[in-house]
């Protein structure tokens, strides 16, 4: 089965074209880092005209680099959520009026399974019924949730941050810094240089006794107190943002992050043997060798997507459609983007 993939959500315009859920025939991204790192975050009006500007001609290319004709396609697949509504807008409108001229079914797909889904891309990828029921961490520039797979279609949320997420974190961080948007690749390399102990940023712990809507606390997350305690230690140091501790500072602050998230993953993975952790933060070094170092003393099977696909691309939201047969064809008429859309739609 043939899948055209279609993803708008944020500021990554995407198409691809994945064969019966795992064969990745092409993946088109443009990015718009470009268009977006002056101002420092990513402007919404900015991103959705970019989107429409650019979408047909990508997913033109992912349909020839694919090498299938237009005809060969059995369905379309598009991100409806969550993500910002006047991007996911422009994907839901190119992808109903495709639906509607090629006469092919249209798949609504929650962002966030899809990004679980990253890590079975490519047919040497381990197989999702061979690895659940696996606990997934999904950490993204939107999203930290860990949740709990029983199969593709049935899971259950363990925990989610209750304030921002953890690449929101990196990215808050990284302007404070003046260091850029996106901030995570930049604080990931400059802490590289950097002596992580240097400052003792707060690690955002949940007590048990705090409401967390009805999740364990201590599987949730907080970062918004990590991202006040950096501004209160430049107020106190400005120094430190001009001069050569930038890096520790950096390697600090990543520090907390990764502590927080590594610490949650030790304590979900409980009785679990699979680890699956997506998203753009998953593309982080330091989180990567953390969580090697954790899966091995557990003796935790650990799953990490590709590099290509921890970002966002439309090869997981095609992917995914292909991969899962409980999945219904939406109603044209019906289909919405839903913007503020959580694990359970
Ligand atoms: O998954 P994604 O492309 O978009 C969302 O669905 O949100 O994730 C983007 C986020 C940004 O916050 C970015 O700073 C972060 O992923 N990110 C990283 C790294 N590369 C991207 N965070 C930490 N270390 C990295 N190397
Ligand atoms: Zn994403």
């Amino acid at each position: 089965m043939n899948v055209l993939g279609i993803e708008t959500s944020c500021d990554e315009t995407s198409a691809a074209v994945v064969s019966d859920g795992r064969q990745v025939l092409s993946n088109v991204v443009l990015s718009q880092v470009k268009l977006h790192s002056p101002y420092g975050g990513v402007v919404p009006e900015i991103a959705s005209r970019s989107h429409v500007e650019n979408l047909h001609l990508v997913v033109d290319r992912a349909i020839n680099e694919s090498g299938l004709e237009w005809n060969e396609l059995d369905r379309i697949a598009v991100t409806s959520g969550p993500g910002l509504a006047s991007s996911l807008l422009i994907g839901i409108s190119f992808a109903k009026g495709l639906a509607m001229r090629m006469q092919l079914p249209l798949y609504s797909i929650n962002h966030l399974h899809a990004h679980v889904y990253s890590v079975f891309l490519e047919e040497d990828a381990p197989i999702p019924g061979d690895v659940t029921p696996f606990i997934a961490l999904v950490v993204s520039g939107g999203h930290t949730s860990l949740v709990r797979f029983v199969a593709l279609d049935n899971y259950e949320l363990l925990g989610q941050t209750i304030d921002d997420a953890a690449g929101e974190a990196f990215d808050k961080g990284a302007k404070l810094l003046n260091l850029g948007y996106p901030g995570g690749p930049v604080i990931d390399r400059m802490a590289k240089n950097g002596d992580s102990s240097m400052v003792r940023f707060p690690r955002g712990r949940q007590r048990k006794s705090e409401p967390c809507g009805g999740l364990d606390p201590e599987l949730c997350f907080s970062f918004s107190g990590l991202k006040t305690a950096l501004l209160y230690h430049l107020k106190k140091h400005p120094e430190d943002k001009e001069n050569e501790r930038i890096s520790s500072i950096a390697a600090s602050y990543q520090e907390a992050i990764i502590d927080s998230i590594v610490e949650r993953c030790e304590k979900a993975i409980r009785t679990e043997r699979h680890l699956v952790v997506a998203g753009g933060v998953s593309l982080n070094s330091r989180l990567r060798d953390r969580l090697n170092h954790l899966c091995s003393r557990l003796g935790i099977h650990l799953l990490l997507p590709r590099p290509v696909y921890c970002t966002d691309n439309a090869a997981m939201i095609a992917g995914y459609c292909g991969a899962n047969d409980s999945l219904k064809a939406a109603d044209l008429s019906d289909l919405d983007a839903n913007p503020n859309m959580t694990f359970h739609g």
